[in-house]
């Protein structure tokens, strides 16, 4: 099948992915010059049917492209919801293996497997514990403890995305007066940073000089390695 087709089915759903439109076209963009076979880990599946604008339905997506690349392809999913593993079962293909359970777990237990069959992920889309916005620091340690179970087989073009992940910066709304030019220096404000699910995965990226490749509503990196 030709990537065309597969761009010809996400133009008839793109415009309900509302803030994760630009996102989602950029990661199947960035894997279109990935070789085959493409592998995908999510973490966090489809749990309500046609709920584009509020999850995304990313599982959906991503069952749709691997069938447009090479027979191999294949989507890996986790959720820890048995109802949300059931109703994801009920609209995608045979082609993603839907696995309930907690993420870390899983994915520490797919790292090795992955060692052992010699298999290469092209993108790591991580989406599960929920985000209160008013305290994201639970879901953001759960992020990060999902980073730390793939960091083995991570590659310097594995694509990693953190959903719900936005840039935030300081803002300033009045004039800043020539006095208070000082307070906005770098190093004495800090700097614009990833917010969400990602906070500390971005943390991490900094450390390790992980780079990011975009960030809209979603942020991906690559260099993790
Ligand atoms: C935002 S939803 C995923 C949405 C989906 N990616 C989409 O685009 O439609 C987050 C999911 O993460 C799951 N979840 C929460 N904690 C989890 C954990 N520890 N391990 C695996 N899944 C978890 C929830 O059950 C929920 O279904």
């Amino acid at each position: 099948m030709e990537h065309s087709n597969f761009y010809n089915w996400f133009d008839t759903i793109s415009s309900k992915l509302g803030v994760r439109k630009d996102s989602f076209y950029q990661i199947f963009k960035y894997l279109d010059d990935m070789p085959d076979p493409i592998i995908i880990v999510e973490t966090g599946c489809l749990r309500i049917k046609d709920n584009f604008s509020g999850d995304g339905q990313s599982t959906l997506l991503f069952d749709k492209y691997t069938q447009f690349r090479n027979k191999n392809s294949k989507v890996y999913t986790v959720d820890i919801d048995p109802k949300a593993t059931k109703a994801c079962s009920e609209i995608v293909s045979k082609n993603v293996s839907i696995n309930t359970g907690d993420s870390v777990k899983y994915l520490n237990d797919l790292t090795e497997n992955f060692i052992k069959e010699d298999l290469n992920v092209s993108l790591f889309y991580l989406d599960s514990f929920d985000l209160n916005w008013k305290s994201p620091e639970q879901s953001s340690q759960h992020h990060l403890k999902e980073l730390v179970s793939i960091k083995k087989i991570l590659k310097k073009e594995t694509l990693v995305v953190v959903d719900d992940s936005p840039i935030i910066g300081y803002l300033k709304q009045s004039k800043i007066k020539k006095e208070n030019l000082e307070l906005i220096k770098p190093g004495l404000v800090p700097a614009p940073t990833i917010a969400g699910k990602g906070n500390l995965v971005h943390e991490y990226a900094c450390d390790v000089g992980a780079k990011i490749l975009f960030s809209s509503y979603q942020t991906a990196w690559i260099g993790f390695n």
